[in-house]
């Protein structure tokens, strides 16, 4: 008898350790396990440092401010960051507004499908994904559209892992993921049949900048719609709270820099394009997008727990605990950013490549 009390225990031990560090973050849907995080293309041994390297773009503001540093310093934010979202989140590094009786899966993936439903795409068109992540939205659009989607991200990990997840998904014809700084793309001009950006082209010093390549390598006539990370009219820079969120925000996800909505049509329209419509997706009356931080802050103790474990056991690298600190820090500032309607994550800006731009060759 004592001798099956100690075999129960041992194994509901085994089968709950199993559960907490293998099922509740599954890879299947996600597409990391906790065993397997890693820091992306940085070796183990450095993460501390690249940690800290990150930080100290913050205290020096004017080396982000240089146009030239931000790619790399985002690069190595998505090198720290890559594989804790995918475990902790899932393969769309996007929010999206909750939708009463669906999922935050399927919510996810309607917020995706509509961004390419906006820019009328044919089957067998050639589309651009401006900043693709891991791949989770083209997925969803390629599968919904049949369309060919290229996505492009500064960030050689994130394109393995894409790569990786299309075939997997049987997706591997259409879809392509490309390594590359989207402020200087190696696409020719008027190559693509309509572009997206999902929450990307935040990272960019300049948004005009962004928006002019993405202008050049539209056919004329074409489509493009970005859903920007934006503060709202009720942002007020003399109010210290709110700059403590918008601050916190800047930090916990490498952005040189918020831009009020107001800026977001005007950049468009200077680069030449049409705005066709403007609309913050994350205003009433569509429901809260920051529920899920919300709900995910027990998740997020257990996710503490495992990773600390597990770096303690030398499994998964020292620096990513302060790593996933970093990110539940971030997840207030933004879950505040959405209580207060400060901060957007989803301005929708829909632009049209005019007909008659004239070929600049
Ligand atoms: C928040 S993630 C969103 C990813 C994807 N759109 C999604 O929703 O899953 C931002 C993406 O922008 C990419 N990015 C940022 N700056 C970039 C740059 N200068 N050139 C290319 N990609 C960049 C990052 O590498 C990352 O893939």
């Amino acid at each position: 008898m004592d001798s099956l009390a100690v075999f129960c225990t041992v194994g509901l031990l085994f089968g709950g350790l199993y559960w907490f560090v293998c099922v509740l973050g599954s890879a299947e849907q996600k597409g990391k396990r906790a065993v397997d995080i890693s820091g992306g293309s940085i070796s183990a041994e450095k993460i501390q440092d690249k940690y800290k390297q990150y930080w100290s773009f913050f205290r020096r503001p004017k080396e982000i401010e240089k146009d030239e540093n931000v790619p790399h310093f985002v690069d190595t934010f998505y090198n720290l960051v890559t594989d804790i979202y995918e475990w902790g989140w899932g393969q769309s590094f996007h929010f999206s507004p909750s939708v009463p009786g669906k999922s935050h899966r399927d919510a996810t993936r309607l917020h995706e499908e509509m961004a390419v439903d906006v820019i009328n795409v044919k089957p067998g068109e050639k589309i651009l994904d401006v900043g693709c992540g891991v791949g989770g939205p083209m997925r969803a659009i390629a599968a919904h559209s049949r369309a060919k989607v290229v996505g492009i991200t500064i960030n050689e990990y994130q394109v393995n892992r894409a790569r990786l997840h299309n075939k997997k998904a049987g997706l591997e014809s259409l879809c392509e993921v490309v390594c590359g700084n989207f402020l200087q793309m190696p696409f020719p001009d008027c190559s693509f049949d309509g572009a997206y950006s999902i929450e990307a082209t935040c990272h960019a010093p300049q948004l005009e900048d962004v928006y002019a390549e993405i202008f050049r390598v539209l056919k004329p006539g074409t489509m493009y719609v970005s859903y920007e990370w934006v503060t709202t009219g009720k942002f007020r820079a003399d109010d210290p709270e709110h700059v403590e969120i918008i601050q916190g925000i800047e930090r916990g996800d490498a952005l040189p820099g918020l831009r009020s909505y107001a800026d977001i049509a005007k950049t468009a329209r200077k680069v030449g394009f049409e705005v066709v419509r403007e609309k913050d997706l994350a205003a009433p009356p569509a429901q809260p997008w920051w529920t899920r931080l919300k709900m995910g802050r027990i998740a997020y103790w257990r996710n503490h727990i495992v990773i600390r474990a597990l770096a303690a056991f030398g499994v998964a690298p020292k620096g990513t605990v302060d790593v996933h600190e970093m990110l539940f820090r971030t997840a207030d500032h933004l879950t505040r950013g959405g209580e207060t309607g400060i901060f957007s994550p989803m301005h929708m800006i829909l632009c049209r490549k005019p007909e008659n731009t004239p070929s600049k060759s």
